[in-house]
């Protein structure tokens, strides 16, 4: 069996790359590599107890192990484990399949809630199940594509496991899903409902007897792809760069998402350049529009052809508002989101929070194959910041990651002044090395990964864990396969334990893949899985870890992915290296966004894209948008949907115990 690699490569827009830096690892020594390249094969076991040696105790009971105080995953730090105690997970792994529904272990239940189209208030405008609602409709129902999420208690104690708010990404659009006729002629009407369709959206939920609902709440709100949006940081809603022909508004590609340790939401845009396009034939990118992947055609939604807000050679600058984070306060549905600059422009996959001595941290992968890995450390105790009216977003400096081959890595600053960022080198300030963070990158010499996504930090070390989904195979062992079409997970140790440190040790935590494919692989039908992409840590040290294999490829032999089944989810025990799989999602969707109660006894996931066109099933059509799925109504007329999981324990106990 083999894998048809040379078509593997180049199918979806996030695996082509747009780095042409030629960075590659300062320190590309072959022995050095090849030595290390033996830990990786061993796999997952070897591959910890070689990290165990670099750095001391992995995923260790005792959270003193490392010096830094965690912001916690969610909801704060767990209690520690304890020698002895049962092991952290407890269920049964469920068999990858390839069936249209979703598959939880045994004495586990799963509900679906809040399915794309779902009026937000208890007179809004009802889901028609022929997509024939219209903008101004979408604008009030739940956005289609679910992504990054997060659940914001309402009320104290036990009360807040019952009842919060879910607070949710709409990455994209099916454009043949997402309209009646599907998009083969583009409107005004169609780009408008197309807007409405991404963003954010805010939504209460309770508990009620062993089931959840949504209800009718005055935090109920979307942000869409023309909510009005302001600016902060070095890259002021005044920047002549952000003047363009339109007010500053919308938020797209809301890919994963953050949470701030001040109770605000973080909504991050990923590939919000495939939205922009033109026909103008003389119009050809600039430099930077071109590292970020700019180009006439776009993705292919032709917006441009309806709405010049959209048309890169008449609105240049509508490109500049794009790229950010966007900091939103769920508590205040009258607020006005916030982009904030600081901390770079790029393809944010998520913005991962965390704390050490008193200063904000900020992980932020930049998914694009041959792209990397930022981290913002706050410059100051956040809540000074905070008691001084300042966003603690505003101040602070923004890292790249360099991972060297002999397991060491280094953050390295973009900051004007510093290193090549000089006027001389024809650097204007600080603003223009954050409107143009990859050159910046690509100029001190950080390191390309293959598509690097969700981030979580393990709560009882502060040791960070990010997923590398599958690439090309760049240069440096922490690339360690080429090409990569199944994906791993890196992870490291600050320096110190302390993450807001400039120097970590890292190593290979997992490869994915199937065994039967690839002997490297220390996997087995419990647990192979590809294209990790989401990944969260809970309060008791759980990592779960969600899969993103692309339409292109699930299912066919040829690509080696005959045996792994639809995308799914997967718990992992970080000390032991333990993993088993929880959850197979339906046909054609990805599993992504996970969050839990405080008391972790109700979990909510996301589906996104169930029948999507995939090369294996068939692509859908608007006379048969069920071609491929048809999850989760299963209405004979009706249409595939993205929805929110709610995944409970027959028992009521702790999920993934
Ligand atoms: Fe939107 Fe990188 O997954
Ligand atoms: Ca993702
Ligand atoms: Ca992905």
């Amino acid at each position: 069996m083999s894998i048809d690699h040379d078509s593997y490569i180049h199918t979806d827009p996030d695996d082509i790359s747009s780095n042409t830096s030629g960075n590659r690892p300062f320190h590309e020594v072959m022995a050095a590599r090849a030595a290390r390249r033996d830990v990786v094969r061993g796999g997952t076991v070897i591959a910890a107890a070689a990290f165990l040696g670099l750095a001391g105790a992995v995923g260790t009971a005792d959270p003193a192990t490392a010096g830094g105080k965690g912001g916690g995953p969610g909801h704060g730090p767990g209690k520690p484990g304890k020698p002895g105690k049962k092991p952290l997970i407890g269920f049964t792994p469920v068999a990858p399949n390839s069936e249209d529904k979703i598959t939880v272990p045994p004495g586990y239940t799963a509900q679906v809630l809040i399915p794309w189209g779902t009026p937000l208030h208890c007179r809004g405008p009802a889901w028609r199940r022929d997509a024939s609602n219209t903008a101004a409709e979408q604008a009030q129902q739940v956005g289609s594509h679910h992504d990054g999420m997060h659940f914001f208690p309402l009320g104290k104690g036990p009360l807040g496991n019952r009842r919060g708010l879910l607070v949710l990404n709409h990455e994209y659009i099916d454009r043949t899903m997402h309209y009646t006729d599907g998009d083969a002629v583009m409107t005004k009407e169609k780009v408008d409902k197309g807007l409405a369709g991404h963003g954010i959206t805010v939504i209460e939920v309770e508990q009620a007897g062993d089931t959840w609902r949504h209800v009718d709440s005055k935090f109920n709100r979307r942000v869409t792809g023309t909510t009005p949006m302001a600016f902060s940081g070095p890259v002021s809603a005044k920047h002549p760069a952000l003047k363009a022909n339109n007010p500053a508004m919308g938020t797209l590609n809301n890919c994963s998402h953050g949470f701030t340790p001040w109770g605000t939401y973080v909504a991050c845009e990923e590939n919000w350049n495939g939205y922009f396009g033109t026909e103008d034939p003389a119009w050809a990118p600039t430099p930077e529009q071109a590292r970020y992947g700019v180009n006439a055609a776009g993705f292919g939604y032709r917006w441009h052809l309806a709405d010049p807000r959209f048309d890169v050679a008449r609105n240049p600058n509508e490109l500049n508002r794009f790229g950010w984070l966007v900091e939103i306060d769920p508590m205040n549905p009258k607020s006005t989101p916030v982009k904030r600059t600081a901390l770079g422009r790029f393809k944010h996959e998520g913005a991962t929070f965390w704390e050490s001595r008193g200063r904000v941290v900020v992980y932020s992968g930049d998914d694009q194959d041959g792209d990397y890995l930022y981290k913002f450390v706050g410059d100051g105790s956040w809540r000074m910041h905070r008691a001084l009216g300042r966003s603690p977003l505003d101040h602070g400096t923004l890292h790249v990651a360099r991972f060297d081959d002999d397991g060491r890595g280094a953050w390295l600053p973009l900051t004007f002044g510093k290193g090549p960022l000089t006027r001389a080198n024809g650097w204007r300030d600080q603003a223009d090395v954050l409107l143009r963070t990859r050159q910046a990158a690509d100029a001190v010499g950080a390191t390309p990964l293959d598509r690097p996504e969700w981030v979580s930090v393990n709560p009882k070390n502060n040791d960070v864990y990010l997923t590398l989904t599958n690439g090309a195979g760049w240069p440096g062992d922490v690339n360690p396969r080429t090409p990569n079409p199944y994906g791993h997970i890196v992870r490291w140790r600050e320096r110190g334990g302390d993450n807001t440190a400039t120097s970590f040790d890292w190593d290979i935590f997992m490869l994915a893949g199937d065994p039967a494919y690839d002997p490297q692989v220390q996997l087995d039908e419990t647990n192979i899985f590809g294209s990790p992409d989401g990944i969260w840590f809970d309060g008791d040290g759980r990592l779960w870890i969600q899969t993103d294999i692309s339409n292109s490829t699930q299912n066919r032999p040829d690509r080696g992915h005959d045996n792994l089944g639809n995308n799914a989810m997967l718990a992992a025990d970080p000390t032991t290296g333990e993993i088993r799989r929880f959850l197979v999602g339906p046909r054609g969707a990805e599993i992504t966004g996970v969050i839990t109660t405080p008391d972790q006894r109700t979990m909510f996931i996301n589906v996104q894209h169930p029948g999507e066109s995939t090369t294996f099933w068939g692509a859908p059509t608007p006379e048969n948008p069920r071609a491929v799925s048809n999850w989760p109504d299963f209405d004979p007329a009706g249409r595939p949907r993205s929805a929110t999981v709610v995944i409970r324990k027959v028992d009521g106990g702790v999920i993934g115990s």
